[in-house]
């Protein structure tokens, strides 16, 4: 691990250090897949297009399909101590009132949700989009002050962007670490202390972090499937279970990600993808079996979202910038409020019949 230096050195070292001996140097930015090495057929013999194949030895003729689709075990980044994270914002000028015409079912009205992970980040946004239509919301995380604080600032901008409502949502935060069930329990009977009964669950609370397979800390990778994957499970069973004993239907959105169907290069993190692919099938899995009992479980997997997180390691690496947009066919990393349609769609009536799903706000990038 690398302790003493900081996360953003680490990184920028990181996609600094030049390919092992073994292989290519190869540039920062490199087009995938070009088409120019793909051996031209015309003037060679049949020895040079077999290199050139599958059935070649990779590296047999220099550049060699695939080298581009690689990750790369020298990059090593692990997830910041809670003092070196950035803080994180609600948006501003999202929520304001409007005269438009909407499909009502797309309301959150009269509902109480709750998100994890919701002091920061994608969760946060998330959170404020379903304020915004309508909803009550408890924000759960393992970051009490920043949980508090963001509470107190969704309620806070709600206020100036609707300055004639007469309905303040009720936004409250609480403590909980999601890999525990017996946090998870405490923190769902003090929300339901407060707020009465809870409706929707959307399941945010997660992180990622970089090391090859071969050196993952052991340590670290139960950490990370203790939050990503066992995290998700407890919460949703959790609500899952309150409302089937109060009989009524409800909603659960789990945050999964693209690197759940594809595998992200160069940055090595097998078990973050792993993670992520468990919580899609947790979702499909969960909403079979509690379909009888009126409640849907979906899926949002998002591409590469511009977080104060990610700005700030991006910022510290433009080419590492690049080469991640390079691969997004809309040509652009998402933005958090590019989740709050997705989610608010995924939570409402809006989606009655819709459950098992997994919807993706990737800019296109695992169609390519
Ligand atoms: N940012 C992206 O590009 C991106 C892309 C795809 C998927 N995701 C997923 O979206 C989710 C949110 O990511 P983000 O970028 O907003 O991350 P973030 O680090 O900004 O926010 C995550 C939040 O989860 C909280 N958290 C972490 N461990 C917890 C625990 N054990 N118990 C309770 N809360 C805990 C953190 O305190 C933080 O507030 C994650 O599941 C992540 O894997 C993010």
């Amino acid at each position: 691990m690398f302790k003493s230096l900081g996360y953003a050195t680490r990184l920028a070292r990181a996609s600094r250090v030049p390919h092992l001996a073994c292989r290519r140097v190869q540039p920062a930015i490199t087009p995938i897949r070009p088409f120019s090495v793909t051996a031209s057929r015309a003037g060679r013999d049949n020895e040079d297009i077999d290199d050139a194949t599958t059935s070649g030895e990779p590296g047999s003729t220099g550049d060699h399909e695939g080298q581009y689709a690689r990750t790369r075990e020298d990059i090593v980044v692990e997830y910041p101590e809670e003092k070196d994270l950035p803080p994180s914002q609600p948006v501003v000028g999202r929520g304001g009132v409007h005269a438009l015409r909407t499909l009502a079912a797309f309301s959150m009205e009269g509902k109480v949700a709750v998100v994890t992970g919701g002091a920061r980040g994608l969760g946060l946004v998330m959170a404020q989009a379903l304020v915004t239509s309508g909803a009550d919301v408890a924000i759960v995380d393992m970051n009490r002050e920043e949980g508090q604080r963001s509470a107190q600032g969704l309620v806070d901008i709600y206020k100036q962007e609707n300055p004639d409502s007469n309905k303040i949502p009720k936004v409250t935060a609480h403590f909980c670490d999601v890999s525990s069930p017996t946090s998870v329990n405490q923190s769902l009977a003090e929300i339901l202390k407060e707020h009465g009964r809870v409706d929707n669950l959307v399941t945010s609370a997660g992180f990622t972090e970089n090391y090859d397979a071969i050196s993952y800390p052991h340590d670290r990778m139960q950490k990370l499937w203790g939050v990503n994957v066992d995290g998700t499970y407890l919460y949703a069973v959790a609500v899952a279970k309150h409302l089937m004993e109060r009989k009524v239907p409800g909603s659960i959105v789990m945050i999964g990600s693209m690197s759940g169907a594809i595998v992200n290069v160069p940055q090595p993190q097998a078990p973050y993808n792993a993670a992520k692919a468990a919580v899609r099938h947790l979702a499909s899995s969960l909403a079979v079996e509690w379909a009888g009992a009126g409640i849907r479980v979906n899926c949002i997997s998002p591409g590469y979202m511009l977080t104060a997180l990610t700005k700030k390691i991006l910022d510290d690496n433009p080419d590492l910038q690049k080469q991640w947009t390079s691969l997004i066919p809309v040509g652009k990393m998402g933005r958090p409020e590019d989740l709050m349609g997705a989610v608010t769609f995924l939570s409402s009536d809006a989606s009655s019949y819709v459950t098992g799903a997994d919807l993706r706000v990737d800019g296109a990038y695992t169609c390519t």
